[in-house]
This record gives C-alpha cells, sequence and structure tokens, in this order.
C-alpha cells in the first residue's frame, strides 16, 4: 500500500541549545507530551521529536532536535545547527553561569551562522517557577536579547508557563 503524502503543508527543524541542565529535555517534553521529569537524565549527543502545529491555517510539522549542553559532546551537537530554521537559546535563571555561557553558546555552535541567514533564536530564560531565588535579572536577559536583536522569553518546563508560547514564537518568526 503506498502511503499517502506527508499532510504537514511545511516541515520546520529547529534546535534546543544552551548549558546542561537549563531544561532543555523538559523544555520538548512538555511542549510534545505535556510531561515533566524531576530527575531527568543528562542528554547524550542528541535527540528528536516532532509535533504537527496550525500556524495561519496551515499544518506545520516541527523538528525538533534536543542537543546535549555537556561540552564533551560538542564536536557531534554542532553537527545538527546546520539547516536548522531556527533556535531556542536556553539558560537558567537560577544560575549566573548559564547566561554568562550564552555568547559562548552562539560563538561555538555558531548558532546563527551554520543554521544559515534565516535561521531564527529566541533567548529562553528557563525555571520561572523559581524566580524568587532568581540569580538573573529579566531586564539583564532582556538588555542581552535586545542587543542582539532576538527575542526574550521566560518558561518553566515545570509548571508549563509560556512554554507553548515560546516555541510558537520561533516557529512563527520562521514562518
Ligand atoms: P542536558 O541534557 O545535560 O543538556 O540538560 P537539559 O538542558 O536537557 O536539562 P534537563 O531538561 O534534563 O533538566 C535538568 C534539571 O532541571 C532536571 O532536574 C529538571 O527536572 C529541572 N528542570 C527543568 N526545567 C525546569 C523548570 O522549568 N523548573 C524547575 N524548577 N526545574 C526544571
Ligand atoms: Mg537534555
Amino acid at each position: 500500500k503506498m502511503e499517502s503524502p506527508a499532510a504537514a503543508d511545511y516541515i520546520f527543524k529547529i534546535v534546543l541549545t544552551g548549558d546542561s541542565g537549563v531544561g532543555k529535555s523538559n523544555l520538548l517534553s512538555r511542549f510534545t507530551r505535556n510531561e515533566f521529569t524531576l530527575e531527568s537524565r543528562s542528554t547524550i549527543g542528541v535527540e528528536f521529536s516532532t509535533k504537527e502545529v496550525q500556524v495561519d491555517g496551515k499544518t506545520v510539522k516541527v523538528q525538533i532536535w534536543d542537543t546535549a549542553g555537556q561540552e564533551r559532546f560538542m564536536a557531534i551537537t554542532k553537527a545538527y545547527y546546520r539547516n536548522a530554521y531556527g533556535a531556542l537559546l536556553v539558560f537558567d535563571i537560577l544560575k549566573a553561569s548559564t547566561f554568562q555561557n550564552l555568547d559562548q553558546w552562539i560563538r561555538y555552535n555558531e548558532v546563527r551562522a551554520n543554521a544559515g541567514i534565516d535561521c531564527c533564536v529566541v533567548l529562553i530564560g528557563n525555571k520561572s517557577d523559581q524566580r524568587h531565588i532568581r540569580a538573573v535579572m529579566s531586564d539583564d536577559a532582556k538588555k542581552y536579547a535586545d542587543e542582539r536583536n532576538i527575542k526574550y522569553m521566560e518558561t518553566s518546563a515545570l509548571d508549563a508557563t509560556n512554554v507553548e508560547q515560546a516555541f510558537r514564537i520561533l516557529i512563527q518568526d520562521i514562518y
């Protein structure tokens, strides 16, 4: 039996990047399966999930590559930025070092360069459910994003705040 053509009108490939432990895998599982894991395992190399979303009445199939934040995987993950249409660049608002490392992620992984000139990036400050003990101020993150002409959002994979919105903004940007 012949398979019918893909139902999706568009296929978008996006990547999740940022330090280990910032919550990339949980943002992905929250978005694609509405699941959160309190003690999740660190990603080995790269994992991916897909989800279909509606944009302007069209079905967009989003292929999301969840890359390992651990430095030892950089050689592997780097390859996945090629051909990506966009990226969620994630840091942990509770941990200043993950914010300070953003430049490295932009540079080492060449989020924008490797992903091509059309790559859209959204900066994500995750773990907003714990904002009472935050180490990175929203204004500083907002300023960092403004200077690089990218959008900034705060999310919580734990309580689901802004997760859908963050992916949607990126998808809408690409679209
Ligand atoms: P690597 O795969 O090593 O790059 O890490 P990662 O960025 O995928 O982090 P992961 O999603 O595995 O989450 C790391 C830890 O942070 C886990 O213990 C999660 O439960 C926790 N975590 C993730 N998102 C949130 C969040 O929004 N709020 C809180 N409080 N904890 C979170
Ligand atoms: Mg992970």
